[in-house]
């Protein structure tokens, strides 16, 4: 199917939100500066999930990973060399983080039409929400003008992106961390209705949940069997399985449907709907009405994307998004 037909198809899903929070960024940042710059973006991704079904999830998960550690700047673009280890080898990334040669085919699309124009964290902004619409989400219109850090830390990326054994408390306080609430918790994990799992980052609960000894008890036990069957003990953690095994690669609100009927691959999804609270009640209302999803979600995003970005005069726009300009020659 062309891009068209997509587009006409999914336009019934279109979601109009406003930020009123971001002052700094701006939705027409590139129109006169670089006119094409989101349709690049969006052929970019459009051809990428062509070529590859799981590269939407990658993507959108590339940008979470982004603005999670020191605000959105593309700084988990760089890569590490000779005096500098960057956030590629932090464990919520190494063997997992993708679709980091997407984002260098795009960059060098918009440098040959506008040179040093379009930030990598922008266009990783942008990559994100296109992964999210062409999958079958919401629209929303991405605030513009992020620049790119000039370097981050492996420390920081290990510190600040939630691991998927956390409970309720520790994912909110993490989300807190960033400027996102409780809701922007539930909303945001819904981003696991599409993409895939290594068993490295569920195995526990397969067979050990909390050194208890025993699998853990929210996982349905069919789901459970297969899980093992596809996580064997000592076998390879980096075997994948879908984060939503009834519509993998398309972006709806099965993943709450899955997470109550226990079916949530990791324990960060599961215990949303198994800790009484707030957290439980949002699981069932988007779980019913993946309108109200689709709009929490939207705005949840346009928060996490406007955090703490750098602007104005700060950092730079990479020429390439894996060096620093000082260091590109
Ligand atoms: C709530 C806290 C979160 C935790 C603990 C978490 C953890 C994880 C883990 C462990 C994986 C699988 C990695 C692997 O095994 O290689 C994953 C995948 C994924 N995550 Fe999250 N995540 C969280 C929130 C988010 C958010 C906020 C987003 C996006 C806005 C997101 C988007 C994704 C996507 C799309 C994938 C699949 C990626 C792919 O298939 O390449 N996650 N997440």
């Amino acid at each position: 199917m062309g891009i068209l037909p997509i587009l006409a198809l999914l336009a019934l899903a279109v979601v109009t939100i406003s930020n009123v929070g971001a002052t700094e960024l701006d939705i027409s940042f590139y129109e006169f500066s670089c006119p094409d710059a989101l349709a690049i973006v969006q052929r970019g991704v459009h051809s990428a999930m062509q070529e590859d079904r799981r590269m939407p999830a990658s993507l959108l998960r590339l940008h979470f990973h982004d603005c999670f550690v020191n605000g959105c700047d593309g700084s988990n673009l760089l890569d590490d060399r000779p005096g500098f280890v960057g956030e590629k080898t932090a464990t919520p990334n190494l063997n997992s983080a993708r679709g980091f040669n997407v984002i260098d085919k795009i960059k060098q699309q918009l440098e040959e039409i506008c040179p040093e124009t379009v930030s990598c964290a922008d266009i990783v902004a942008i990559a994100a929400r296109d992964s999210v619409f062409l999958s079958g989400g919401p629209f929303w219109d991405v605030e513009l003008g992020r620049r790119d850090a000039l370097t981050t830390s492996k420390n920081a990326a290990t510190n600040a992106i939630p691991r998927p054994t956390f409970n309720v408390p520790q994912l909110i306080a993490s989300f807190n961390a960033v400027g996102l609430d409780e809701k922007d918790v539930v909303s945001l994990s819904g981003s696991h209705t599409i993409g895939k799992a290594r068993c490295t980052s569920f195995q526990a609960r397969l067979y050990n949940q909390g050194n208890s000894g025993r699998p853990d008890p929210s996982l349905e036990r069919s789901y459970l069997a297969e899980l093992q069957h596809r996580c064997p003990q000592n076998g390879d953690g980096n075997v994948t399985s879908p984060l939503d095994p009834c519509t993998p690669a398309v972006f709806d609100n099965q993943y709450y449907k899955d997470v109550m009927a226990g079916r949530g691959l990791l324990l960060s999804d599961q215990v949303l709907d198994t800790t009484p609270g707030t957290t439980l009640q949002l699981v069932e209302a988007y779980a019913h009405d993946q309108g109200k999803f689709f709009h929490d979600f939207a705005a949840s995003m346009l928060k996490m994307s406007s955090h703490h970005v750098l602007s104005s005069n700060h950092g730079e726009v990479r020429r390439n998004c894996r060096i620093p300009n000082a260091e590109n020659h």
